[in-house]
């Protein structure tokens, strides 16, 4: 691994920046703290600032030469609602509230970028940094496109990174196509008859007509999809009544469903809505669905993909440049992005961790072994794709 020697130099400055970010972590829309050091950061760095975007949202504009080209840079500044659990002197001084997704490691690795491309300019045209609230759960993402971002810095192609736990230091995993899923939720509310449960024929069960819909809608995945589209629908809720004897009049159920097309989420919500209409009848239950769309699928687009994985393998060998992993059936706002831009978005290995320690853990911390070649990307990547020559 070979991260640019100056960048690589100040690994203790990006390592401190990363640790005061991680020390306060703020949660989606809250991020004004950590918003006020990045403007600061560009500012020092002689970068031109645009704050309010979505509330917290900040961009930084950096041109070089004289190329309308463009591109735009994103990193997510989010905490979690979660108690950290990790003894390090940096660990969150916030209860109930951690940087347990690495978002303080992808907030210093582009602002250690910005400042290197600020005092270099080594590129022609226009990078845009796009610092964005709000990634886990409410889509920061899509409010900085409605409020009009792409119109104010009309970008080409846009660009995103999220450490990969379980992947090793000094690797990168891209994608040519999907690479984290759509995540949708549901609520179905199961209106039957409340009765006395010594007497059930004098009502109409809302459990059992419930617990029927939870075995026939695992059939949707296995009967109405393609055995190619990888789609998961889990059932995540089920509450129903308090009484020992007592039938309840109501039973209410929620979950998600995954999948890598916007076709396969027609296919599910259209056969949710049949067999929750079937089950009803067959149990003289009234079933009402309400089927939500949420992070739409991210899907990288082939040749920024490539140009990615290039500029990758320049910096760690062509090796260390896996093309090959399975996508996440997780889900990601840089999608929202991605159905308005080209661009690319990719894994960098956080190394295998003690217990191999995923995302979303009260024991994750984001490795800042890696802050130096993150930053290193993005600038190689600006220079490739805005190259001077
Ligand atoms: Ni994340």
């Amino acid at each position: 691994m070979k991260p640019i020697p100056e960048i690589q130099s100040n690994l203790p400055g990006l390592t401190a920046l990363r640790h005061e970010i991680h020390r306060h972590p703020e949660l989606a829309f809250e991020e004004q703290r950590t918003a006020n050091h990045v403007a600061e950061w560009l500012t020092r760095a002689g970068i031109e600032v645009h704050r309010g975007l979505a509330g917290t949202g900040v961009v930084g504009v950096l041109k070089a030469g004289t190329s309308p080209r463009s591109i735009g840079l994103r990193a997510d500044m989010d905490a979690l609602p979660i108690q950290e659990q990790n003894p390090y002197p940096h660990r969150s001084v916030h209860d109930g509230k951690m940087h347990a997704c690495g978002h303080d490691g992808h907030t210093a690795m582009l602002l250690g970028a910005a400042e290197y491309l600020a005092k270099t300019r080594r590129f022609d045209g226009t990078v845009y940094f796009i610092f964005q609230p709000a990634e886990e759960t409410i889509g920061g993402a899509r409010v900085m496109i409605e409020e009009g971002m792409l119109q104010r810095f009309p970008m080409e192609a846009v660009y995103g990174m999220h450490n990969w736990p379980g992947l090793p230091a000094g690797q990168f995993a891209i994608h040519a196509g999907p690479v984290m899923a759509c995540a949708d939720q549901f609520d179905i509310v199961v209106r039957g008859h409340g009765a006395h449960a010594a007497m059930p024929q004098q009502g109409r069960d809302p459990l059992v007509a419930g617990a029927a819909l939870v075995q026939a809608l695992q059939s949707i995945v296995s009967r109405n999809t393609d055995p190619l589209d990888s789609v998961v629908l889990s059932i995540t809720r089920f509450h129903a009544g308090d009484a020992y004897n007592v039938i309840p009049d109501e039973a209410r159920i929620g979950g998600t469903v995954r999948a890598f097309r916007p076709e396969v989420e027609d296919v599910v919500e259209s056969a949710m809505e049949r067999v929750c209409g079937g089950i009803g009848a067959a149990h003289e239950v009234q079933v009402s669905l309400d089927y939500r769309r949420g992070y739409p699928p991210t899907v990288n687009t082939p040749v920024e993909a490539k140009r990615c994985a290039q500029v990758a393998a320049q910096l760690v060998g062509v090796e260390q440049v896996r093309t090959d992993l399975n996508p996440s059936m997780g889900a990601e706002d840089f999608a929202y992005f991605l159905r308005e831009r080209p661009g690319c978005y990719v894994w960098i290995g956080n190394g295998l961790g003690e217990g191999g320690c995923m995302l979303h853990n009260p024991h994750y911390d984001f490795n800042d072994g890696i802050l130096s070649l993150g930053a290193s990307y993005w600038v190689r990547l600006a220079e490739t794709l805005l190259s001077a020559s």
